[in-house]
């Protein structure tokens, strides 16, 4: 199989959130797909290790908004490279709350959809949860940001969780990875005042690929 033609699916990016008692998580997904119109529903695939999984496992609820082309790349390398379990992502953002309880924030994004989990669909490594589309609304006219954008034009790369993840194709060259958000630098040496482009960390976040 050529993994390359997997390339040619086009998505968007999303960050999706939920909330049991006092407990907030939420991650970065591409994997948002309307599949009904009546009613209207959705559906998200979430890998078993994320907390936001066993977050809306627990709630049976979940909110996505859409990402903008100029979201914060911080936004991304906290929501799509940190876990729940050990930091509160929404942190000092501004937080709002759905109608079903779900916290969301509305910086960087265009759109939100508030979801009930109506069925669940266990794929191994991820669970595809269908939901239905309670609330949605409209946020902002700024572009969506689509995964290739992401991948193009900032450089951005997924997780090993993210179900769309492929092993990076080993290269002569020597590589640093970004330990917070993975970001790849090429070069023999790793200038010691370089700060990565997507998320800002310095060099010590770095560490040499061994192929
Ligand atoms: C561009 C991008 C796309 C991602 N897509 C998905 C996805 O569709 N499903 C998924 O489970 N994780 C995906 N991830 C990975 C999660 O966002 C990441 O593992 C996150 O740290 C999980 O956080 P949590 O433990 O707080 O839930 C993606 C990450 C990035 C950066």
């Amino acid at each position: 199989m050529d993994k390359k033609a997997l390339y040619q699916i086009s998505s968007g990016l999303y960050l999706v959130s939920s909330k049991d008692n006092d407990h907030r998580a939420g991650c970065i997904i591409n994997t948002l797909m309307q599949v009904t119109s009546s009613p209207v529903q959705v559906t998200i695939t979430v890998n078993k290790e994320n907390d936001t999984t066993n977050t809306i496992l627990k709630s049976r609820a979940f909110s996505v908004t859409m990402l903008t082309k100029n979201v914060d790349m911080n936004i991304i390398a906290s929501f799509g490279f940190q876990s729940s379990k050990d930091v509160d992502k929404f942190g000092t953002r501004e937080v709002f709350t759905d109608e079903l309880g779900n916290p969301y924030i509305k910086e960087g994004m265009n759109a939100r959809l508030t979801c009930k989990v109506v069925k669940e669909v266990d794929l191994g490594s991820h669970i595809l949860f269908v939901g239905e589309v309670v609330e949605g609304e409209v946020l902002s006219n700024e572009e969506s940001m689509t995964y290739a954008y992401y991948q193009k034009e900032k450089k951005g790369t997924s997780p090993k969780n993210a179900p769309t993840y492929q092993e990076p194709e080993k290269s002569k060259k020597t590589r640093w990875r970004c330990k917070i958000c993975g970001y790849i630098y090429e070069g023999e040496e790793l200038p010691a005042d370089f700060r990565c482009p997507i998320c800002g960390r310095p060099a010590s976040d770095f560490e040499k690929i061994e192929d």
